[in-house]
């Protein structure tokens, strides 16, 4: 959410910064803006995305020092005024912000108070002058004073004209790294805007801050002493993170087809057919850890908490162990109750969700244990968890989340079976799950096969203002994944619910107009799904049936899309599967841009 870029060196730094911005684009798309230091302090921001701000710069942008932004409007709309960089009155310093000033109105006040004319609504132009007016005499001392009167979070890059040849940054809740070039250096809120340049960085840790030169950096803290946060090489393929590939396809449709290949990677080297469990390193637990949890507790955010509420009902049934799922961003405010005998896990693609990180901090100051299933490596989530479970999804860039949560529920699933086999799970069906497992790549292909059927029920849905997405027990998280990948990128109302609540309420909505996208799997509640269906086809809703192959709809009037069985456990991903592929043709359909669906953006550091 909001992307950071930052260059020093011997190159000049505009066309690098508008590339890295391009690269980060996921992050926020609102406006974007670069200011560049060369003889003098030059900002350019414009409302719209990287493209505009591209067309808008002066040909004539010299300078080898500078930072650059991609907003997502948090306070202020998106207006050429708004966008970042922020500059105090004289233009002397320049600011770029991720993050929430939590007593911005107050600063504005103050600033207000004492003369001087604020020229937007963002809470980050505060920084920019109380940096301007410190008294300090280094850039450094400048910063640490501004901060030191400001509440919120951020991660932040500053240039100040006196100061020539260097950026300083600072990070308090929200990402920042330098990559380390020859003799030039980069900064960025994320991995993608550097890997084309080098994969040699430094992660800064929360109240940690950076002074960046072409030469190298120092890292210190608030008090101004120094830390010892070092760059180190990361193992990385930079290609992974192109936007959009070489056939021009949406990045969320790559990363669609991609998922057997990344399911096959969240696997590898983790399945014991012979014990027919699985092996998780990562989580640092032996078998005696393991069985002394009696409770299982998982928070994710958004679609990471649906697959989390997937993974609950997995554990259940697999480890008989209770577990339930909880939307990380709730969970701190209702003071929580902590238990010693709880294993808590959090899920999360980007590793950054601030909503979930919170929720990891919480626990661990109550003294819970805490593990991790998350995709980026190295992200603050990973770091702030006991140990877990890297998904190794590759880099997700769409903002509507698919091969993540994929590989999410494999991770689950790798965990719900090794609780099951330290307690009652027989190695009978332990097995019966590994093999399971091992088919699923194979079966996600079988799906994908099937994109022009997909396709064609996508059109006919894509004109419907409103649908609902159904399913029972295991199919209801499946529903309301669909529903919420529905939403996003088509802007359509689409609401989730258990098909046995529809005659509690919501049948009164269905009408020919409105139609139904049913989750049928094949299990014990085939019978009742279908008697459900029925109430449904008798008021002329129209139906969309995910479901296996053997089930019989009898006369229903629907359209139906198989998916491969698997293990009753494991159906759920499947099913899943082809309502991504509903999502993505319906937005095709309706021209909308896939990747960056309005109002969104990847990964959301604030609260
Ligand atoms: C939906 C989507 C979001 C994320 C949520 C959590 O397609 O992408 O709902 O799942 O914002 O993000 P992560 O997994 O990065 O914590």
């Amino acid at each position: 959410m909001c992307g950071i870029v930052g260059y020093v060196g011997a190159q000049q730094a505009a066309p690098l910064l508008v590339e890295g911005l391009t690269r980060l684009e996921h992050r926020g798309y609102d406006s974007a803006g670069v200011a560049v230091l060369g003889s003098r302090l030059q900002v350019t921001k414009k409302a719209g995305r990287v493209r505009d701000l591209s067309e808008a710069l002066p040909k004539r942008l010299a300078g080898k020092v500078g930072i650059g932004h991609t907003r997502w409007a948090t306070h202020g709309p998106a207006t050429d005024t708004n966008a970042h960089p922020h500059t105090d009155t004289s233009g002397t310093v320049a600011v770029v912000h991720n993050g929430i000033v939590d007593n911005a109105a107050a600063l504005r006040a103050r600033l207000v108070a004492d003369g001087v004319e604020l020229a937007s609504d963002t809470d980050t132009e505060v920084f920019a002058h109380l940096v301007a007016r410190s008294g300090a005499d280094t850039l450094e001392g400048k910063v640490v004073e501004a901060l030191g009167q400001v509440e919120g979070t951020y991660g932040l890059a500053v240039v100040h004209a006196d100061f020539p040849d260097r950026v300083v940054v600072a990070r308090h809740g929200s990402p920042l790294l330098i990559g380390v070039g020859e003799k030039e250096m980069f900064i960025a809120s994320d991995l993608a805007a550097v890997v084309r340049h080098t994969t040699t960085v430094a992660h800064l840790d929360d109240g940690e801050l950076a002074t960046v030169t072409a030469g190298g950096f120092t890292t210190f803290r608030h008090d101004l002493t120094r830390t010892t946060t070092q760059a180190s090489a990361v193992d990385i393929d930079p290609s992974a993170f192109e936007h959009g590939d070489v056939s021009g396809e949406p990045r969320m449709y790559t990363e669609i087809l991609e998922q057997p290949a990344s399911v096959e990677r969240t696997l590898r080297g983790r399945l014991d057919e012979r014990f027919g469990t699985a092996h998780l390193g990562g989580l640092d637990m032996d078998a005696r850890d393991l069985r002394a949890f009696r409770r299982v507790k998982i928070l994710g955010c958004g679609s990471a908490y649906y697959v989390g509420q997937m993974g609950a009902s997995m554990i259940e049934e697999l480890a008989r162990v209770p577990a339930d799922a909880e939307p990380a961003s709730e969970f701190r405010y209702r003071n929580p109750i902590i238990e010693p005998d709880t294993l808590y896990v959090a899920v999360s693609q980007s590793g950054e969700t601030v909503d979930t990180l919170l929720a990891v901090e919480e626990i661990r100051r109550k003294g819970g244990r805490v593990i991790g299933l998350v995709n980026v490596v190295g992200s603050a989530i990973a770091r702030a968890c006991d140990g877990g479970i890297y998904l190794h999804a590759g880099p997700e860039i769409a903002v509507a989340s698919t091969k993540a949560l994929t590989t999410m529920f494999v991770g689950f699933s790798l965990l719900a079976l090794q609780l099951g086999r330290v307690r009652d799970l027989s190695v009978a069906d332990g097995r019966r799950l590994v093999n399971g497992l091992q088919r699923l790549p194979a079966q996600i292909e079988e799906i994908l096969k099937t994109e022009d059927h997909i396709a064609d029920i996508a059109r006919d849905l894509a004109d419907a203002e409103s649908m609902f997405f159904v399913g029972r027990v295991r199919g209801y998280p499946v529903a309301r994944e669909g529903a919420q990948k529905l939403k996003e990128i088509t802007y359509r109302h689409a609401e989730a619910y258990p098909t046995s609540e529809l005659k509690h309420g919501p049948l009164a909505l269905i009408s020919p107009k409105v139609p139904t996208v049913a989750i049928v799997p094949a299990d014990e509640l085939t019978d009742r799904n279908v008697a459900a269906l029925h109430e449904i086809d008798a008021r002329g809703g129209p139906l969309v049936i995910v479901t296996h192959p053997e089930v019989d709809l009898g006369d229903l009037h629907a359209r139906r899309i198989d998916v491969p069985r698997n293990e009753t456990e494991l159906d759920p991903v499947l099913l899943t599967v082809p309502l991504q592929l509903l999502a993505y043709h319906a937005s095709v359909h309706l021209g909308l841009d896939v990747d960056k669906p309005r109002n969104l953006a990847k990964s959301v550091t604030v609260e």
